[in-house]
């Protein structure tokens, strides 16, 4: 079975499924391993290691023949030319988060860029489709990472989105497997973005003890911390996040050790950001397995729900 929607006709790739932009970790290994595997790879820029980045998406070309993105987080990289850099690097797709749509969608597209900007509320997708967006990444609170403090679940956020808006929607947060996909496209999605998932599979380069906690993790192990400040954000439950989630304003300074964290495995030196499907993530599986497994998983589902009807 072959599957086609705007998002794979937009995005030039087989399976419209996404790997998420992550700092760190989204980079050229982990990236190629999904465009190759017929997905979509992305190179983050959320580190603001621009230099290496650079490198990374140099080295894209040479890991894989097909179509990568890469994403600009707007809270983390401020530099006046971030447009230039991205064009410059000879991207087509790119995805904008944490900040206002109308400050790049323009010369982005100007440029030929295919943009599609990532929004957690139903006001943030009417702004960036005004933006002149291609289309919406809709982030549910279940994801995650950095999160709107007033979260709202995919169940309810997808659907409302997908009401209101005509443009191709790729749904983010939750997602892990086939069912979780096909429920996704049920509410209006045209493909889906896989960011904890993503942080497990064996081509992941953060230690094994991040992905580890991912697989012996329950769908209760996440904590939100910054509840009633920004930013906001969704992750892994240690002794020290249980501890933040009590404070009224985590700083960024928080993050301190992340190479001790990322690489180094020492859970408590930073926030291992994660959302709460690591209670559906079992095992530690290649880019490969993940993609085969998800699309025969939704293919499956499709098919077992058109036996209900009659
Ligand atoms: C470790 C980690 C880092 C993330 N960093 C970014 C980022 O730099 N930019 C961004 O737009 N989203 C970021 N996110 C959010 C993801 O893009 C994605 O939307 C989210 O993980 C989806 O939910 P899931 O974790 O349930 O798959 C991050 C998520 C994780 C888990």
């Amino acid at each position: 079975m072959a599957i086609s929607t705007r998002v794979t006709e937009l995005l030039n790739v087989q399976y419209p499924i996404l790997q998420a932009p992550m700092g760190w970790i989204a980079r050229s290994q982990l990236a190629s391993a999904v465009s190759n595997a017929g997905g979509l790879g992305i190179i983050e820029t959320s580190s603001g290691e621009l230099d290496n980045v650079k490198d990374e998406i140099a080295k894209m070309a040479t890991l894989t023949k097909n179509p990568f993105g890469v994403n600009i987080a707007q809270a983390f990289v401020r530099d006046p030319n971030i447009v230039d850099f991205v064009v410059d690097q000879g991207v087509k797709f790119v995805t904008t988060s944490a900040g206002d749509p109308t400050k790049y969608t323009d010369a982005l597209k100007s440029a030929g860029l295919t943009v599609f900007h990532v929004v957690p509320t139903l006001a943030a997708a009417k702004k960036a489709v005004e933006a002149g967006v291609d289309g919406l990444v809709v982030e549910g609170g279940e994801g995650g990472g950095f999160k709107n403090p007033r979260d709202v679940a995919s169940m309810v956020l997808l659907p409302l989105v997908c009401s209101e808006v005509t443009v191709p929607v790729i749904a983010a947060g939750g997602i892990v497997d086939g069912p979780s996909m096909a429920a996704a496209f049920a509410l209006g999605a045209e493909g889906v973005q896989m960011g904890t998932r993503m942080v497990a599979a064996l081509e992941s380069p953060v230690h094994d003890n991040w992905k580890q906690a991912i697989v012996e993790g329950a769908e209760t192990d996440t904590v939100f911390l910054n509840r009633f400040s920004r930013p906001g954000l969704r992750a892994l439950r240690t002794e020290r996040t249980t501890r933040l989630e009590h404070e009224d304003n985590v700083s960024m300074a928080e993050f301190g050790r992340v190479a001790d964290l990322y690489f180094g495995g020492d859970l408590e030196a930073a926030i291992a950001l994660v959302g709460q499907v690591i209670g559906r993530i079992n095992s530690v599986e290649s880019v490969g397995q993940i993609l085969e497994s998800t699309m025969d998983g939704f293919y499956e589902t499709i098919e077992r729900l058109g036996k209900f009807t009659r």
